[in-house]
């Protein structure tokens, strides 16, 4: 792990508008910096920077946080990953804490996989690119598949040569263990005799999203049939077969910045693709695709187009994997490539805009596609055919959205000439199998009245939790006068409310409130983030929140850099205005923080007058008085708050 002192010494150090000034256009606007978003096509800027609160934000895609939250947006690196690259940016040395032995063991492990890993692939590199021998079998291969020598360095392709452990040998000289070259795969040890697994074959590295190379692909060059043409890397620690996807790396911001994502078959298809400057693809390299590596690119986009040949079988095959991806609520779309032709062959013979203009013209919605492909083959068979809508409404029923199903359902009505009757109930007979809901058939434009949707509804609490933390992070260290009703006797010695107005600071105001009522938040966010913030004035009361955002947890942060930012998004488009909204809200702090706390006590006593009503109900006669004098307590507590309330307000 990361030492806490590098940690914070790189936050000390990090300016985030000269981090993500590297990636994005920044323009100097009153006091913050303003620029086109990196994650959105746009025109007009709507991506904000504020050196002063050392936080952004994206207004198109309402993403924000600190300058590690960017740099895992944006470059899709983990929390360390990212601290790396700011040490490096800042010259700043990475300490590394202690760990346990067994941590430290397998981190050791696991790191001394990489470390040899990425050695192998710049050895056979060294030998495509150095020896007569790589050379002249290596790269050639590689130039006839049409690979330029800046696409080979791209991917960081290389060559094994034909002798049973020249690899095995050069990394044990260089001081690799043993042991690690075995655990990778690229090493096999048999009766203390060591051999190369990938000798004589041209090599594809498989990196992760960050660009650590995970293991290998290697070609045959023969035309050995009884050799596999693809020889991969076995699983192991640090390559899981299920969680990579191939090209990755040099796809997520293509990926992104598209919207959309290209799956393809092959290595090779990946590496043409990238060639011909489309780089929003990646490959599953053979294998079934699974729901892992799905998600990989559910991170990164909605939309996936499958790309396939020609071929029936194959495409019968790319069909079977696609129900995984609807389950994920993505888009999926289908693309065919004309007979014969692969996604590399084609690459190869066309240009960057024939390609992406043929993808535009072929490229289907799965459902209609595979309503299609099923009709043809059902055509003159109704037997068969009953059978193939079955499998049609499999796939609609893993659609999670109903509004989208129900449209599927009209479009595969139509193309396979069935009712959407049938459709519909099949559907349902499917639903009730695994316990899902199915949404009810309607006629177009009619208005079912017996099941209104609910209306949207607001969620009362979370906005007030909302507001509290708002008011603390941007005021709580304000010194406010407070109104509050004081119990008093009078000069007749009788009870009474009295105003009283008390000066204090924001935070201790909302900490004493709240503590007197025992109010926890509900929404788990709001309660770390509150009592990191309350924790923080109470060891320093002149506390400001510029610099501590960076010590929040990562999801913390963002909701933090949402509620700072929601402020300066009126800076992009009007500074007067703001200035002036801002002054009004100052003035009236005292109030607001009064009129939230109050409604979120009242709203919670309402609560659990509600919950203590339902409890008398189910309650045992001998219980009941003693919860309808509680509940009697409580109306008297709302009538309290609710007077309050009245005199705020
Ligand atoms: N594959 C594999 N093992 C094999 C065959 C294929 O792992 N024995 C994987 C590879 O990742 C390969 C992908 O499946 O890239 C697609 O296979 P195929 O279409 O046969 O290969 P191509 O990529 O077309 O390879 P090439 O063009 O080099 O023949
Ligand atoms: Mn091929």
């Amino acid at each position: 792990m990361i030492s806490k002192n590098t940690i914070d010494r790189v936050f000390e150090a990090s300016r985030v508008e000269e981090v993500l000034g590297d990636f994005v256009n920044l323009k100097k606007s009153g006091s913050n910096y303003k620029g086109l978003s990196p994650f959105s096509e746009e025109r007009t800027p709507s991506f904000m920077v504020s050196p002063v609160k050392q936080i952004w934000k994206d207004f198109s895609s309402g993403k924000g946080g600190n300058v590690v939250a960017f740099l895992m947006e944006h470059e899709h690196f983990t929390y360390p990953e990212a601290i790396k690259y700011l040490a490096k940016k800042y010259n700043i040395e990475v300490e590394e804490t202690e760990q346990s032995q067994e941590q430290k063991e397998q981190a050791d492990e696991r790191e001394s996989m990489y470390l040899v890993s990425e050695f192998a692939a710049k050895y056979f590199q060294h030998n495509l690119l150095k020896t007569d021998l790589g050379k002249a079998i290596g790269l050639s291969y590689f130039k006839e598949r049409g690979f330029s020598d800046e696409t080979i360095k791209k991917f960081g392709l290389g060559y094994c040569l034909d002798e049973w452990s020249n690899f095995t040998s050069e990394a044990l000289g260089k001081g690799y263990k043993l042991e690690y070259l075995e655990k990778t795969g690229l090493t096999i040890v048999k009766e203390e005799k060591q051999f190369d697994r990938f000798k004589g074959r041209v090599m594809f590295p498989i990196q992760s999203m960050s660009g650590r190379v995970l293991g290998f692909g290697g070609r045959i060059l023969t035309n050995d049939k009884k050799a596999a043409k693809y020889l991969n890397s076995p699983e192991s620690e640090i390559y899981h077969k299920s969680k990579v996807l191939y090209g990755i790396y040099h796809a997520k911001q293509a990926i992104a910045k598209e919207d959309n994502c290209f799956l393809v078959e092959g290595y090779t298809d990946v590496i043409q693709f990238n060639q011909s400057g489309i780089e929003n693809v990646v490959s599953s390299s053979g294998t079934a695709l699974t729901p892992e590596q799905i998600r990989l690119i559910n991170r990164l986009t909605k939309n996936i187009t499958v790309l396939f040949d020609s071929d029936a079988a194959g495409q019968r095959a790319s069909i079977r994997g696609i129900d995984l991806i609807l389950e994920q609520g993505m888009n999926v779309k289908v693309c065919a490539f004309p007979e014969g032709e692969d996604p590399d062959s084609f690459a190869k013979k066309n240009s960057e805009e024939d390609i992406r203009l043929y993808l535009k013209n072929n490229s289907k919605d799965f459902i209609n596609y595979k309503a299609s492909l099923l009709m043809e083959e059902a055509k003159n068979d109704p037997v068969k055919k009953a059978s193939l809508i079955r499998d049609m409404v499999t796939s609609i029923s893993k659609i999670p959205d109903h509004i989208q199903q129900e449209v599927y359902v009209q479009e595969t009505s139509r193309i396979m000439d069935i009712s959407e009757d049938v459709i519909f109930s099949t559907l349902a007979q499917l639903a009730g199998a695994t316990g899902k809901q199915v949404p009810k058939k309607t006629k177009s434009f009619e208005v079912v009245r017996d099941d209104p949707a609910p209306r949207e509804k607001v969620d009362e609490l979370y906005v007030l939790e909302k507001t509290i933390i708002s008011l603390l992070l941007l005021y709580g260290s304000v010194e406010e006068e407070f109104e509050d009703l004081v119990l008093k006797t009078d000069e007749k010695g009788e009870m009474i409310l009295e105003p009283e107005v008390q000066k204090s600071k924001v935070y201790e105001k909302v900490f004493l409130d709240l503590q007197e009522d025992e109010v926890a938040f509900a929404n788990e966010n709001f309660r770390k983030i509150y009592q990191q913030v309350i924790g923080k004035y109470q060891e320093d009361e002149n506390f400001s929140i510029d610099n501590f955002v960076n010590e929040m947890a990562v999801e913390n942060a963002s909701e933090v850099t949402n509620i700072l930012m929601e402020e300066e998004q009126y800076v992009l488009h009007d500074w007067e205005r703001m200035e002036i909204f801002v002054k009004e809200k100052k003035e009236g702090i005292g109030r607001l923080v009064n009129e939230t706390i109050l409604s979120l006590r009242r709203y919670l006593v309402n609560r659990k007058i509600n919950e203590l009503n339902q409890e008398v109900k189910d309650a045992p006669p001998e219980e009941s008085p003693g919860i309808l004098q509680d509940i009697m307590d409580y109306i008297s507590l709302k009538k309290v708050l609710s007077n309050k309330l009245n005199r705020v307000m």
